[in-house]
């Protein structure tokens, strides 16, 4: 039987892990870069479905610090795409109440799409109804290597939970409730590491590109069932 959202138990912060493009243009004999296009396909369709939900961020996992060793076709290919996506979307971003955020060493991307960032993330950082965080160039363990540098530099000697947090990326963020990684990995690949303590994982079969909004809804529906203790006991047990 299908179950209904609960709309006051929804996740604040979905994290996505978006696996399997290159697989699913393997099985359809079409080039890698097909299955990313796909994919940039399932980006837009699952953003609109988690807007319209109330979900209030979003963040993606577009381009990891270890994906410069894929070939240099694919690696300028998934640039292009990201920067065809911001083109085409821009006006919609810079008008509506998005907020699109990055987190990672951007500095090293393409130039063209390094300014387009920087432009279209200052011109929205005061939206405020929903935000898209895409990581590019990001991996945790340098996230955390650079707010380690930061805090040193700052001469902070006792370092808190609290510094940590200031110093990464996702500063501005509530921690991810929900991680979904399709294609059927179990694994993080230094997705967000510290965030991501009490994250529920979900780990749907399915290829990236052929995500939609009933997947979307039935990762909800699948975090709901969870019973999240955050370390503690269950309510009813403890009294
Ligand atoms: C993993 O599949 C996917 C990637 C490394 C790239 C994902 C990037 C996009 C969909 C572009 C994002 C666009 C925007 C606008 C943020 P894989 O290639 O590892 O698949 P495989 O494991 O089946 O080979």
């Amino acid at each position: 039987m299908y179950k209904k959202i609960d709309m006051q138990n929804l996740p604040k912060h979905i994290g996505i892990i978006m696996d399997g493009n290159g697989r699913w243009a393997k099985r359809r004999l079409l080039p890698r870069l097909a299955g990313h296009k796909a994919g940039v396909d399932a980006l837009k369709r699952v953003t609109q479905a988690a807007k319209d939900l109330g979900i209030k961020v979003m963040s993606y996992f577009a381009f990891s610090t270890e994906n410069w060793k894929r070939s240099k076709e694919e690696v300028d290919g998934i640039f292009d795409l990201v920067l065809k996506h911001l083109k085409e979307n821009y006006d919609d971003f810079v008008k509506g109440n998005t907020k699109i955020m990055t987190m990672g060493d951007i500095s090293k991307l393409p130039k063209e799409l390094y300014d387009l960032l920087l432009d279209v993330t200052e011109k929205t950082k005061n939206n405020t109804d929903f935000i898209v965080n895409i990581g590019l160039n990001y991996g945790s363990r340098s996230e955390l290597a650079r707010a380690f540098t930061n805090l040193a530099q700052k001469g902070k000697v006792e370092i808190t939970e609290e510094d940590i947090r200031s110093e990464l990326y996702t500063n501005e963020l509530p921690d991810p409730d929900l991680i979904i990684r399709t294609s059927g990995e179990m694994r993080l690949s230094n997705f967000m590491l510290f965030q991501n303590a009490y994250a529920e994982l979900y780990f749907p079969k399915i290829h990236w590109p052929d995500f939609d909004e009933r997947h979307l809804k039935k990762a909800i529906i699948e975090y709901q069932r969870r019973d999240r203790r955050f370390g503690n006991v269950k309510q009813e047990k403890n009294q």
